[in-house]
């Protein structure tokens, strides 16, 4: 009977550590489908839209006394021309992204219940209606009118600049100066500014193009921008420039010297001045000389590189995604599903991987096309993963490795860069070789990062980039053009960010000298892109001919780790079944130390840990390195090194905790000296360590226990290992809440160990056949006695029925 309640229990065990994760799956699921549907909702824009989204609570803050100028516009979501409007404001917004510190863009959403008397406070009588906020702006104001009529994004932004120019004292104090230089001052410059290049861009006096770029460069340290007017002659004739507009660096050693650009127009100069040596982002450190990091700590540098391809990164992507993220999801179903399913799909097809991966791919694939169940375990998933059937020349390396993904700390790039690029490269395999659905790829990208990826803000701005434009992908090129054009966009986004990696500054790639013909100027000099030239360049980029193999793990080595990982699990489970079938046997000995539910849990667990740790090093370390990549990826993660660790218990404690125990139940003390005779104290101690298992274990008094054992090492004069100590008590607490949130298994439990300690308090010097014959011997005494009962009482109504007849 131990035997199956201990089975029952340790399978109850087993639900109940399902839980949390499929709680926190609900969790997250719930935050996105609560975060999700007011942002796509939230009017015109959304938070991905780097426009300020006014509100009642934001809108005295962002308006009045900000140190930014500010652009609002109010409008209403049901007003045509709000709805046309609202993509040039969106792009005007990317354009001027750079110019943030020195003017910013907000939107009120007038047509909004709880906004409209924000928009009547502001007398806004039609929308949209934009007005212009001086920085440090007083209360009360009312902002200055600002024309919309133009559609142009150049339009407005050259609006925006005349605006800064007449800007009132105070002049916003990130604001760099406008105006153009003088003789007198180009001078004195580096006596009075301490940057290592001075840029001039000289030009007409109708050209907005200096003053644009300096408002471009103005989060740069170390460069400063400056406008020279043609009118300048004497200083023009100085320098010998004559070609308007031309940008030129003036450096304090007296080097002036013309910058070297494709065409002579706004992007390319600041494309060009940002790459400038010593020209970093303020507030970040400078990029560090990537040869000199020799900090034993770290992995050593692997050199790369910049505009190539690496396959290490492509399956260090796969590595992360298959054994990491998904492992936070214990159970997968429905929707998760489904993505699973796709992703995995367009991987087999796609993905130009080596013959060792493809086939571990294959076989996901058929495991999970097999699979009719609507749920899947990530166990299951993951026997499939280590290939526990030891399919021939099949295997998923263990650990990730980054190259052209590396960060300069461990917490930048990695495992998103290798998502981006694993991407791209499924879209220009797609186009070369997909047959049927060209939103295939970006779909099962889409749902693979609304399912899984770990970054839940990240999800969602690419979500509604997905639910704003996929629809307009119809053709495999198209489809490879979308994905560029919206990373292209979250790098916009994202240029400036704590998460950008100084060495890696987010640019609008590719750069005009990746891909010269990429870049190109509309008739009014703006920026163009070449979609043709950018295509043939994805096309050539990513094609699985390009992607280098440098720094890929050996695939002898692969296949030999999971070898060696198998045959440790083949032992462990030896081992196990070793253990159970000792158990077995001693069942039907006749003097047998009962195992009880709890100790055979115990050993369970015991032998679960073992496996863990054979797990082998490289798990390990993954597990480590992941923890400490990628800091946005971290909540899930430690979900699931938490329910790990909850299941792990610090060894030694435990142990010395058995120990000082047998010593001070007072049980023990009561059985030895009452059961002198040698055989019986031996067979009573096997006992008694039953019972302070069952303690251990036992759900109710576990703070008392924790109380008792205190004293008792006190007592001992043992210093008690503080924190293991009083995690190890947590953990039972812990235990303790999980049991009770499953409330039913709580109950059996307590059940049936209740029973067990009856059992062994009953047989303290009987064994379990002694107790069966006496309640045997009990039952027949009774059946007897019950027997003769019955037969006397016929005796005796016959008796008397004789005795009444006559
Ligand atoms: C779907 C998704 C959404 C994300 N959303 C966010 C977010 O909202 N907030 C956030 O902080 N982080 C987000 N990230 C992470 C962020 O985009 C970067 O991946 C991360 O900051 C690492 O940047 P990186 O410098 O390595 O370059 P990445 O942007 O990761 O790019 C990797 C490599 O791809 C190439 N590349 C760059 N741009 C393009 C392009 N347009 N087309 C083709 N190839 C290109 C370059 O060689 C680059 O080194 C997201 C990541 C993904 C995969
Ligand atoms: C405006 O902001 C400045 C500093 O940013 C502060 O000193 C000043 O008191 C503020 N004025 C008002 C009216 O809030
Ligand atoms: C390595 O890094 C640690 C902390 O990150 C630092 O204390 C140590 O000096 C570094 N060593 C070298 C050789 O740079
Ligand atoms: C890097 O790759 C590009 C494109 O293939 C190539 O032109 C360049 O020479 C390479 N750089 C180095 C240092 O190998």
């Amino acid at each position: 009977m131990a035997r199956r309640c201990g089975r029952a229990t340790s399978r109850a065990t087993g639900e109940i550590q399902i839980h949390p994760g499929r709680i926190a799956t609900c969790a997250v699921w719930l935050c996105f489908y609560l975060v999700f549907p007011s942002a796509v909702e939230a009017g015109l824009y959304t938070a991905s839209d780097q426009v300020i989204l006014l509100s009642p609570e934001n809108v005295d803050s962002v308006l009045i006394n900000s140190s930014a100028a500010v652009l609002a516009e109010f409008y209403a979501s049901w007003c045509g021309h709000c709805i046309a409007f609202s993509p040039v404001y969106k792009s005007l917004a990317r354009d001027i992204k750079e110019w943030k510190p020195a003017v910013d863009l907000a939107a009120i959403d007038c047509a909004e219940e709880e906004n409209r008397k924000v928009c009547t406070d502001y007398s806004v009588r039609a929308y949209p209606t934009i007005k212009f906020f001086h920085a440090y702006s007083k209360d009360g104001s009312l902002g200055q009118a600002f024309k919309a009529s133009s559609h142009d994004v150049r339009v407005l932004r050259h609006r925006i600049i005349n605006k800064l120019e007449n800007h009132a004292e105070p002049w916003p104090p990130a604001c760099p100066p406008l105006e153009p230089t003088s003789q007198a001052e180009f001078d004195s410059f580096f006596d009075t500014n301490n940057v290592q290049h001075l840029a001039l861009i000289f030009e007409d006096t109708k050209s907005y193009i200096g003053r644009e770029v300096t408002l471009d460069l103005l989060q740069f340290e170390n460069v400063a921008v400056r406008r020279v007017l043609s009118s300048e002659a004497a200083l023009l004739n100085k320098l010998g420039v004559t070609e308007f507009p031309s940008c030129y660096l003036y450096s304090p050693g007296g080097n002036f010297t013309r910058l070297k650009v494709n065409i002579e127009a706004r992007t390319f100069y600041s494309y060009a001045l940002k790459r400038l040596p010593g020209v970093v982002r303020s507030g970040k450190p400078p990029p560090v000389v990537v040869d000199v990091r020799t900090n034993s700590t770290e992995k050593p540098w692997r050199p790369f590189n910049r505009s190539r391809v690496y396959m290490a990164d492509l399956e260090s992507a796969l590595v992360y995604s298959l054994r990491v993220e998904l492992a936070a999801h214990s159970v997968i179903r429905g929707e998760a599903l489904t993505a699973l399913n796709k992703y995995i799909s367009v991987l087999v097809k796609y993905f130009p991987g080596r013959p060792v991966v493809m086939n571990l791919l294959k076989s996901v694939n058929s495991w999970l096309q097999n699979h009719t169940a609507s749920e899947i375990s990530y166990e299951a998933l993951r026997e499939i993963l280590d290939n526990t059937a030891q399919v021939p020349d099949t295997a998923l390396p263990e650990g990730e490795r980054w190259v052209g993904c590396q960060g300069s700390q461990p917490h930048l790039r990695r495992y998103p860069c290798g998502m981006w690029t694993l991407f791209h490269v499924l879209t220009v395999q797609a186009k070369n070789t997909g047959r049927s659905d060209p939103q295939e790829v970006l779909s099962a990208m889409r749902n693979y990062v609304r399912s899984f990826f770990g970054c839940r803000s990240c999800a969602e701005h690419f979500e509604i980039m997905a639910s704003e434009s996929l629809v307009e992908v119809n053709t495999f090129s198209s489809a490879a053009l979308w994905l560029w054009s919206r990373h292209n966009r979250v790098n916009n986004r994202l240029a400036g960010d704590l998460s950008e990696d100084p060495n890696f500054p987010k640019i609008q790639w590719p750069s005009p000298d990746m891909c010269p013909g990429c870049h190109t100027v509309k008739d009014n000099g703006e920026h163009k892109w070449s979609n043709e030239r950018v295509l043939s360049f994805l096309l050539s980029h990513f094609s699985s001919g390009s992607i280098l193999s440098d720094h890929l793990q050996d695939e002898s080595q692969i296949l030999a780790t999971q070898r060696g990982k198998h045959a440790s699990r083949q032992r462990a489970l030896e081992a196990q079944r070793r253990v159970e079938r000792e158990a077995l046997d001693s069942m039907t000995h006749p003097l047998p130390p009962q195992p009880t539910v709890q100790e055979e849990e115990e050993e369970e667990e015991e032998e679960e840990e073992e496996e863990e740790e054979e797990e082998g090093a490289a798990a390990d370390e993954m597990q480590r390195k992941t923890s400490e990549t990628t800091s946005w990826a971290k909540p899930e993660m430690e979900m699931g090194r938490g329910r790990r660790q909850a299941r792990r218990r610090p060894s030694i404690v435990g142990m010395r905790i058995r120990d000082l125990q047998e010593d001070i139940v007072d049980l023990d003390s009561f059985v030895n000296q009452h059961y002198k005779a040698k055989a019986l104290r031996g067979a009573a101690s096997s006992r008694v360590k039953q019972r302070t298992l069952q303690r251990q274990e036992e759900p109710g008094p576990v703070y008392g226990l924790g109380m008792e054992l205190d004293a008792a090492l006190r007592m001992v004069g043992v210093q008690p290992l503080e924190a293991d100590f009083e995690r190890d008590v947590g953990q039972q607490r812990k235990r303790l809440q999980k049991r009770e949130l499953a409330g039913q298994y709580f109950g059996e439990e307590a059940e049936l160990i209740h029973r067990g300690r009856l059992m062994s308090v009953l047989s303290i010097g009987f064994s379990k056949v002694d107790i069966s014959l006496c309640v045997i011997l009990y039952f027949l005494s009774s059946m007897c006695l019950l027997a003769m009962y019955l037969f006397f009482k016929n005796r005796l109504r016959l008796r008397r029925a004789k005795v009444s007849l006559p």
